[in-house]
């Protein structure tokens, strides 16, 4: 039976496959990318890297890229709206994304503000020479120790006041809707991220001492190949990469129009994150030979990842390289637009799922949203102790967030609901590119072999050494605790009734989708609930 209401909003679109295109790459490109991949590539055999990354992309990323396509597009919902239109029972694995986005959005805002701060200070050169570490550490963060002091409330306004402005810059492009707030805010960034990384490779290259970096980054180290912790490496930083398995993707392809090649823009997608990420690569261990013959020493002495990277060597390079303050202000720009790009598509996980259960319009959501993880970004990471916390939460989120939903949503899709074979069919009516029983496979069998691996891995590491040098308790509760707390809340909220407005109840989108694509409307959620109650009658 299929059922139309009137006073339900018409679901978002974005304005073109280009720009849906250029959103999907806003979001991929992140932090990740310029400060992770780098240093992941060159300590996992640098050159040689290339092998298992590419096995990595072609094996797991691109076809859980196409995997979460299919099922945003087909159920054309938020991460549980989908979820729970393939099985209602799946809602929870939808959830669960949605707050694992909240985790990430709280301290992914936090490092744009910092971000922000140091696009200022290289321009004034603010934190003196031969003094990066303590400014960073010192003045800057004024780092205390969590062993000491606990969860400091002690208000650091160099980080709150920018955190401040972040969030503001995000609530107002979410309020303004997927087409006119965030297909644009991506369709002006992105353009002026790609130019100003390009310039920055270029001015890098042309330091001296920069082929040395090159060296350093390319030589393949091809024992490195042997070692399983490498390849595990190379799948783990492709999910964070490519924004895959938390939500951003379903979400993203929701707003799809009917008739578009799936298949042909997630390749578009995947082809430049990589090369954005192997260009971050060139541009980077290209300063950081600069940085090392500066120094008289090998780049393996100055190569760092994540925070190290960007907040203490790049500072370096910006004090000692002829022209810094530029290098300094195109790199640390380039972190807030890759930022900014990412950081709305982890919002839009939220935003949706809350519209999609409750049917509130965009800028109440937004707002409800927001405004309390403005106020928990602040709260945690504008203290003294931000850095303890974020740190432990960052690692926590993506080993047992990220990996752990994705494990149980592809053994969930594969396995207990038997939906690869309509999902692949999904994705060939009108895809360029077609995949077949070889997706099915590597979604059903490789994805859950390498993520449970990935999963015991990191939970006997995390369980046979204490993580960092934090408290026991710290690490239980920013830790242990938080991603506990995830699934936990995740089943609550799986719970909770669809609101009469909801798009579970009524959806006319929905309905004349399946009806053009002449799917069965009485087939959907068949296995547990009767689909015309749930959602004509609205039980
Ligand atoms: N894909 C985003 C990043 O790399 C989240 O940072």
């Amino acid at each position: 039976m299929v059922t139309a209401s009137t006073h339900t909003s018409r679901r978002e679109a974005f304005g073109s496959r280009n720009v849906f295109i250029l959103s999907a790459i806003g979001s991929a490109v992140g932090l990740g990318n310029i400060w992770r991949f780098p240093y992941v590539a060159y300590e996992g055999g640098g050159g040689a890297f290339l092998i298992p990354y590419l096995c990595a992309l072609l094996t797991a990323g691109i076809p859980l890229l196409f995997f979460d396509y299919a099922i945003g597009h087909r159920f054309r919902g938020s991460a549980p709206l989908a979820f729970r239109r393939m099985h209602r029972r799946a809602e929870v694995l939808g959830w669960w994304q949605v707050l694992i986005c909240v985790v990430i959005a709280v301290y992914y805002a936090v490092i744009i503000a910092w971000a922000a701060m140091y696009t200022w200070f290289s321009a004034q050169l603010t934190w003196g020479p031969g003094n990066e570490n303590d400014f960073f550490f010192s003045d800057f963060l004024r780092s205390a120790d969590v062993a000491k002091v606990g969860v400091s409330t002690e208000f650091v306004p160099q980080v709150g006041i920018p955190l401040v402005v972040v969030w503001l810059v995000v609530v107002v492009i979410m309020a303004l809707g997927v087409k006119r707030g965030i297909g644009r805010a991506n369709m002006i960034l992105m353009p002026l991220l790609t130019v100003m990384f390009a310039i920055l490779v270029v001015q890098s290259l042309f330091l001296p001492g920069a082929l040395d970096g090159l060296n350093a980054f390319f030589t393949p180290d091809w024992a490195a190949l042997a070692d399983p912790a490498v390849w595990a490496s190379a799948y783990g930083h492709i999910f964070f990469s490519l924004s895959v398995a938390f939500g951003i993707m379903v979400t993203y392809s929701s707003y799809l129009k009917r008739k578009t090649d799936l298949t042909g823009s997630g390749l578009v997608v995947a082809f430049a994150n990589s090369g954005f990420e192997i260009l971050a690569g060139i541009g980077v261990f290209a300063a950081l030979g600069f940085m090392a013959q500066a120094q008289g020493t090998e780049v393996s002495g100055v190569a760092s990842s994540g925070i190290g990277l960007a907040f203490i060597a790049f500072p370096t390079i910006v004090s000692q390289a002829t022209g810094g303050s530029i290098i300094g202000v195109l790199f640390f720009g380039a972190l807030v637009f890759a930022g900014v790009t990412s950081l709305i598509s982890i919002l839009e996980v939220i935003v949706a799922a809350l519209q999609d259960k409750l049917g509130w319009g965009r800028i109440r959501t937004t707002l409800i949203v927001s405004v309390p993880l403005a106020v928990i970004s602040m709260a945690l990471f504008s203290t003294t102790t931000a850095l303890s916390v974020l740190d432990t939460a960052d690692a926590f989120v993506n080993a047992f967030g990220i990996m752990a939903v994705a494990l149980v949503a592809v053994i969930v899709v594969a396995w207990v609901l038997h939906r690869l074979p309509a999902l692949k069919d999904h994705l060939n009516r009108r895809s360029s590119f077609t995949v077949g029983r070889f997706w099915m496979l590597l979604i059903g069998v490789l994805a859950p072999l390498v993520l449970g691996y990935l999963f015991v891995s990191e939970l006997v590491s995390k369980i046979s050494s204490p993580y960092g040098d934090y408290p026991g308790w710290f690490v239980g509760v920013f830790g242990w605790g938080m991603v506990i707390a995830l699934v936990l809340i995740a089943a609550l909220l799986a719970l909770l009734p669809w609101g009469a407005r909801s798009h579970a109840k009524a959806d006319p989108d929905y309905d004349e989708f399946l009806a053009a694509e002449h799917y069965d409307p009485d087939a959907e959620t068949a296995a547990v609930t009767a689909p015309t109650a749930e959602r004509g009658a609205g039980a």
